[in-house]
């Protein structure tokens, strides 16, 4: 009981924070380094004309946006913790793509989508907020198809001196940060959340880029299994 009121309040925490960067979020200094590496998540993505695309803790919706123009008959979706994230990205909607564009105020563990409804769902620079991670990595797997595809894009302490100590730091002063995870975390939880074919499919350290000293990536690509054989055993034994 007392692990989930200390989820819940840190989920709280994460909103009023992020409500009260979504104002500056656009155009801050970091901004052209979230943008680069929303880029570089999007370039990897498997996309059809018409698939349908989740992004998990879209921000301010640049992602989607993006999505949206590269999917003539398809759907982007974005979904974020913060109302005034949302805000900002609805505001960005423009007519010619209004059509095949949705954000929704929502958190990464309860997906207001029904299962097996998207073809990709992409997560960039958020999963090290989520404070029941693997429950969230299960909630997307829930809403893609059989056989669709997890991109998760996050930092890589393992990778770079610096951003192993800028966790430490914002572990105590940013209570809605949880933690970074190396590269070998990140794909055993992906693994024990029973995705296939986990592959680490890009890292990259870079320096003095777009408005970072140093930062490191990690870009892991998986699926959800094609048979839903091991999905309704869980549900089964729940
Ligand atoms: C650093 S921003 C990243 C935004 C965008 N994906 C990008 O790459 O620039 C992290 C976002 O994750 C959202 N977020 C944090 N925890 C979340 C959760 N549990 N569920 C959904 N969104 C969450 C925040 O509100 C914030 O907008």
């Amino acid at each position: 009981m007392g692990d989930l009121r200390n989820i819940d309040i840190r989920y709280l925490e994460n909103k009023r924070f992020f409500d009260r960067w979504a104002k500056t979020y656009d155009g801050g200094h970091l901004s052209s380094w979230f943008q680069h590496t929303q880029n570089i998540a999007i370039d990897l993505l498997n996309l059809q004309p018409d698939s349908k695309v989740l992004d998990v803790g879209c921000g301010t919706g640049f992602a989607v946006c993006r999505l949206a123009e590269k999917l003539p008959k398809g759907r982007a979706c974005g979904i974020d913790l913060s109302p005034e994230m949302i805000g900002k990205a609805t505001a960005k909607i423009r007519d010619q793509i209004k059509e095949r564009i949705e954000f929704r105020c929502a958190s990464s563990c309860k997906i207001p989508y029904p299962r097996g409804f998207f073809d990709n769902v992409m997560c960039t620079n958020s999963f090290h907020h989520y404070p029941d991670p693997i429950r969230s990595l299960r909630e997307m797997q829930r809403v893609l198809k059989p056989g669709g595809e997890l991109l998760i894009l996050e930092n890589a302490p393992d990778r770079c001196m610096y951003t192993w100590i800028w966790d430490r730091i914002l572990r105590i002063f940013e209570r809605g940060h949880v933690r970074y995870y190396t590269c070998a975390e990140l794909g055993q939880m992906l693994r024990f959340a029973e995705y296939d074919d986990v592959e680490l499919r890009y890292v990259a350290r870079q320096f003095m880029k777009m408005g970072k000293i140093c930062g490191s990536i990690q870009v892991w690509c998986c699926k959800k299994p094609n048979s839903n054989e091991r999905e309704s055993y869980r549900y089964a034994n729940r």
